[in-house]
Formats: structure tokens, sequence, C-alpha cells
């Protein structure tokens, strides 16, 4: 069924197309309606970051940048659901047209940009769905905030979502936010990453309970940078990571209809990329910490490969835009 619906959906606008999936699942998550997309699925639990898990396939971050949908993605049987990239004040992002279909690829390039209602509404969306099961925040920094202020976005982020996430992902890999990429690297990385470990034992302390910190990093490293990343994550005591973002690469979709838009390159184009990043964090890593592996996924295989590479949990975007909830049956059926 949903093949039929994709192919209606994919002769209209991407972001229009997003943007009314976004709030029929809204309006509909927490009502009868659901049955649309409700799927019953079979339960795998895992316990990764000290949090149980009902399965492992999780909804990557981008998707409900507001935290609008999240009951609706749970009825589809989402393990996890990761919300975000949200920032401390609301934004509107990158100019349109900013999302593109590379259908021959099983690919999408965006450069949204962040575009979100900021901290606050996701925070009353959080409280408004009341949902019981593994929600990821995914927070970011706003595109006017300084470099060398970006620290204080992410701390106020966390202040503000600290009680209501399972656990916190820090979003230091976003290619369409100028200069977030560069917190990847050397002292910038150890500096962040030690506030943020402060501030969490701090607001463990107030909220009397403990939120994971994952960091999630782009595809588009060399070894040398996997490893002093990966040293950097263990020597700040970070509770997981997640590999990969987009890429900034064009490999694979070369001479494709939108292939030279600026933006991440995602889908079936970056799945080899991300897996080499997860088979390397995962050699330097020594299992001290667990990896959240997402990028190309669209099979069983594909997410069966994550897992052999390290990865303990498995998230989708690009794949589930193409495939619909049937794809989350899928895998987790297959584990
Ligand atoms: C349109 C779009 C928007 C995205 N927005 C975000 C975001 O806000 N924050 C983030 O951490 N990742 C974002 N991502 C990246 C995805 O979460 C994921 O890491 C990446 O697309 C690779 O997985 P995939 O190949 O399954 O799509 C976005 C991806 C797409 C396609």
């Amino acid at each position: 069924m949903y093949s039929l619906i994709r192919k209606a959906m994919f002769q209209l606008d991407p972001e229009k197309i997003h943007e009314l999936t976004i709030s029929t699942l809204k309006k509909t998550g927490k009502t009868p309606l659901n049955l649309l997309y409700k799927q019953s699925i079979a339960t795998k639990p895992v316990e990764v970051m000290g949090i149980n898990f009902p399965n492992p396939v999780g909804l990557a971050a981008g998707l409900d940048k507001n935290g609008e949908c999240i009951n609706a993605f749970a009825a589809m049987g989402f393990g996890f659901v990761e919300v975000g990239t949200v920032t401390p004040r609301p934004q509107p992002g990158n100019d349109k047209p900013r999302i593109f279909r590379l259908e021959q690829a099983n690919a999408i390039i965006n450069r949204m940009g962040f575009n979100n209602k900021g901290v606050d509404y996701l925070v009353n969306q959080v409280i408004k769905a009341n949902f019981k099961g593994v929600l990821g925040i995914n927070i970011g920094k706003n595109k006017d905030t300084s470099d060398e202020n970006a620290k204080d976005d992410y701390i106020y982020c966390m202040r503000k979502v600290y009680n209501f996430a399972s656990y916190i992902t820090v979003n230091i890999s976003s290619p369409n936010t100028p200069g977030l990429r560069s917190l990847q690297y050397g002292d910038a990385l150890n500096e962040l990453l030690t506030a943020l470990k402060t501030e969490q034992a701090n607001l463990a302390t107030q909220y009397n309970k403990y939120v994971p910190i994952a960091v999630k990093i782009a595809p588009d490293l060399n070894e040398d940078e996997v490893n002093s990343i990966a040293q950097c994550l263990i020597s700040n005591n970070i509770d997981g990571v997640i590999a990969t973002n987009t890429t900034l690469s064009r490999e694979g979709v070369e001479g494709l209809t939108h292939a030279n838009e600026q933006g991440g390159l995602s889908g079936q184009p970056v799945k080899e990329k991300s897996t080499t990043v997860i088979k390397l964090l995962s050699k330097a890593l020594e299992g001290k910490l667990p990896i959240i592996g997402v990028g190309g996924i669209a099979s069983a295989a594909d997410a069966k490969e994550k897992l052999a590479a390290g990865a303990s949990l498995v998230q989708v975007y690009t794949g589930f835009i193409y495939q619909g909830p049937r794809l989350i049956k899928e895998i987790v059926k297959a584990l």
C-alpha cells in the first residue's frame, strides 16, 4: 500500500509532502485513525546506555524536528524515536527549495539548516505526547550563534530537555550549519564535551535521574579523525555515539538530477561510508561506549551490516521515506 501512496507523494514537492505528512501524523497519532499506519511488531528487547529499548530500530533525527508526531511514529513500531534537531530559539532554516529526491539512487540531498520552532515549543509537544517509550532529543545551535558561543546553545537546550528525554543527542555533524562540524575536532570537541558532562552531573542531581548523552558524528572523517574523536568520547565518559549524519561526498550520484545541489546526501550512497566509520569507531572504542548506526539502511540486511560493524542499535530516515513503515517490521523481524 505504501508504494501506491509513495507514487502519489513523489509527484509533489518534497518539502510540501513532508509538511502534509507531519500535520496528518500530528493529528492522528493518538486517535483511532492511527490504524492507517499502526503495526504490531515483535518485541526484541535490548539494553543500551542503561535504557531498555523494545526493539533496536529507531527513527533518526530530522524527520520530526519539533516533536509533533512522537505517538504516530511509536505506533508504526519504532523501538525509539529521536526528535530534533532543536535549537534554543526558533529559526526558519535555509531558503527553499532545500530538499531534493534522487530516486535512481534511493537518496536525498537536504540543506534544511535546522529549521525548527525552538526548544520551548518542542518541550511542550513532548509533554503533550505523554509518550512512555524511548525518546531521544537531538540538540544543536542557532545559525546566528557564533562558534565561540556554540557551547552555550547546547547547554541551554540540554537544561530545557533534560527532564523529558530518555537520552540527549549532541549534533555536531550537520553540514548545513556553517562551522558546526568544526566542533568534532581537537580542543573544541573536548571543551564542549567537558562542559556538557559537568552540566549532566548537575542536572542528574537536580532531577535525581541520569540521562545519557550521545554524540552524533559525520561520515566524512578519516581514520585519524575517528580515532581522536573516539579517545575524546572515552576520556569524557560520553554515553554513546551516533554514526553517521549525511555526507558532503557525491560519490555514487554523479550525473544524476540534483546531484550538484548543496547539502548533505543520505540514503544508499552514504551506506558504506557510515559503515566504515562504525567499524573504525568500534575498533577504537573497544566496547567502552555503544554505537548507534545510521546511514543508508533500506533492508534487514543493511541493518545487520551495521550491527555486524559494531552498532548496538540502528536508525533509519531515507530508507523509511522510500519504503514506509514496513521497513521497520522487516528489520525487526529479521533480527
Ligand atoms: C531531510 C533530512 C533532514 C535531516 N535533519 C537532521 C537533523 O535535524 N538532525 C540530525 O542529527 N540529522 C538529520 N538528518 C540526518 C539523518 O538523521 C541521518 O543521520 C542521515 O540522513 C543518514 O541516514 P539515512 O541514510 O537513513 O537517511 C536529516 C536527514 C534528512 C534526509
